[in-house]
C-alpha cells in the first residue's frame, strides 16, 4: 500500500490530479491540490497515473 502526497511548494493548482481522481485529490482553500485520501482510492490507478500526469512533479507516493 502506498501513501500519496502533494508537495504544496511545487503544486501550481493545475487540477489534473483532481480531474483524474477526485476521490483522492481536491482543491484546498489556497487553490492547490490536497490529498483527501492518502491511501489512494484503491480502484483506479494506485495514484501512479496522477504522479505521472502532474506537470510540475508535485505528487509522490511512498511505499509503507
Ligand atoms: Fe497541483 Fe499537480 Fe495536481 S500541479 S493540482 S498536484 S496535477
Amino acid at each position: 500500500m502506498s501513501k500519496v502526497k502533494v508537495d504544496q511548494d511545487k503544486c501550481i493548482g493545475c487540477g489534473t490530479c483532481i480531474a483524474l481522481c477526485s476521490e483522492v485529490f481536491e482543491y484546498a482553500d489556497n487553490g492547490k491540490a490536497r490529498v483527501v485520501n492518502e491511501k489512494g482510492c484503491g480502484v483506479k490507478c494506485d495514484c501512479q497515473q496522477a504522479v505521472d500526469s502532474c506537470p510540475v512533479g508535485a505528487i509522490s507516493t511512498q511505499e509503507k
